[in-house]
């Protein structure tokens, strides 16, 4: 569903642009009174599809304001102008001068959002769900119709069909479109489920197919990785979305297993297409189970709990891969006075591992205390946000994974800067030596690092 943004002052103009929206497009209307208000929601909702406004509310340039947020925010996010609207915007806005002529804005909103004027005649509510091109080069082919999105001479987006259903494509297609910096395709929206099933399916069986032998498996195991959290997202846990999470945790986990020495599966997951949070996740999961291993308790029970609360802790923080990066408050606040990071932003790096333990509650399947290792990923018992100083009063699973993500996002912020300058493990000793409940984890690390070494 589209998300429009309104600042209409004209009550009965705001009902009648509202009603037509809502029905005719299908669109979310989701009003607010000032420039000010509107920038605040968007910082916290990038995704909106569009903004009418007036062009000025009392002594407020409200247009100005929101497009010069916009540019600054690099969004391309569409904009219907009632009224009075500054020379300099007008290219890339759409300008309905009459403020009174709801028809018109009703059309230019249409265009902005890619439906024709006939879609509206015929009450049809067409919406195209988008999905990363990179998806793509694990298809032999599409399931469905698959679209690209362009602006158009009067800044309305319009959708292309470039790939038919059924039909198999060669990936140089792809290869073209990221040259030229689309990073996204559109399916229509009714197809999304069908989709990621398709995907799912195919992805699955490469997994099932064999053992993870080279850098390309990494890949597809990161890929398998990012649609399955943004499904369950989408869908909630369900049947299918609990199967693809279930795969790729399997996946995680039996990569790890074999993982006898660090090095080379660093190597090899390090230079895979995959994000960050993948590789978070399988790094972590290798380290928690070199722990395991250095204490002798490496159960089948504890590792597949650290699996699963690999792959689920950040389940909170899909849509925000920057603020999952964090390991500290002093992370967090030197990004904030370096404008990398919004200061808004805390609440959400705060309250995801209790989020992620709620989630994980909803899955009957997820295997015993790993919603309490969720909410305990970060330190603090309630799960609210980072702590150093209650080791003590968490489980021992949780404070081996502490040990094991700070190792793994250690090795990922060297490996993103200059490479590393010393040994991880001694950063770790410095960090946590010093408190009871966590030394003895470091020594076993280092025991069974060492160990893998000499085997
Ligand atoms: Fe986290």
């Amino acid at each position: 569903m589209a998300q429009v943004i309104m600042i209409i002052q004209n009550p009965t103009l705001k009902d009648l642009v509202s009603v037509n929206l809502n029905t005719y497009l299908g669109a979310q209307i989701i009003p607010r009174n000032t420039a000010a208000e509107a920038i605040a929601l968007m910082e916290i909702l990038p995704s909106v599809d569009l903004i009418i406004t007036d062009g000025k509310v009392a002594k407020e340039d409200t247009a100005k304001d929101i497009w010069k947020a916009c540019k600054k925010n690099k969004l391309d996010t569409g904009m219907v102008v009632l009224g009075e609207c500054p020379e300099d915007i007008r290219k890339d806005v759409q300008w309905v001068e009459n403020a009174l002529d709801w028809e018109k804005v009703v059309d230019s909103a249409s265009r902005v959002l890619g439906i024709t004027l006939d879609d509206l005649k015929k009450k049809l509510r067409p919406e195209y769900a988008v999905v990363p091109l990179d998806y793509f080069y694990s298809l032999p082919s599409s399931p469905c119709d698959v679209f690209i999105r362009i602006k158009g001479p009067e800044n309305e987006y319009q959708f292309l069909k470039r790939i038919h259903a059924g039909e198999s494509f060669d990936q140089t297609v792809l290869e073209r479109y990221k040259s030229q910096g689309l990073l996204n395709l559109y399916i229509p929206k009714e197809m999304r489920d069908n989709f990621a099933v398709f995907l799912s399916n195919i992805l699955i069986q490469k997994l099932e197919e064999g053992l993870v032998k080279d850098q390309e498996d990494y890949t597809i195991i990161g890929q398998t990785f990012d649609l399955a959290r943004m499904e369950i997202v989408a869908q909630g846990l369900n049947r299918t979305t609990i199967q693809l999470a279930d795969t790729v945790i399997s996946s995680i986990s039996e990569t790890a297993v074999r993982s006898k020495t660090m090095g080379p599966v660093l190597q090899k997951i390090l230079g895979s297409k995959t994000g960050f949070l993948y590789q978070n996740a399988q790094l972590t999961t290798m380290v928690a189970y070199h722990i395991l291993k250095g204490l002798g308790k490496d159960s089948e029970e504890l590792k597949i709990k650290i699996a699963y609360a690999a792959f689920f802790c950040d389940v909170a923080l899909l849509e925000r891969e920057d603020l999952a990066q964090f390991d500290s408050y002093q992370e967090f606040d030197q990004a904030v006075s370096e404008n990398k990071i919004k200061k808004s932003d805390f609440e959400v790096l705060k309250n995801h591992p209790l989020e992620g333990a709620v989630f994980i509650r909803k899955n009957p399947e997820a295997p015993i205390d790993v919603d309490l290792i969720i909410r305990q990923h970060h330190g603090d018992p309630k799960g609210s946000g980072f702590s150093h100083e209650h080791y003590d009063e968490i489980l021992e699973v949780s404070r081996i994974f502490i040990l094991a993500e700070s190792f793994a996002r250690r090795v990922l912020s060297y490996r993103k800067g200059e490479g590393n300058p010393r040994p991880v493990i001694l950063d770790m000793r410095e960090k946590f030596s010093q408190v009871k409940s966590m030394a003895p984890l470091v020594v076993a690390l280092e025991k069974s690092l060492k160990n893998s070494q000499e085997s």
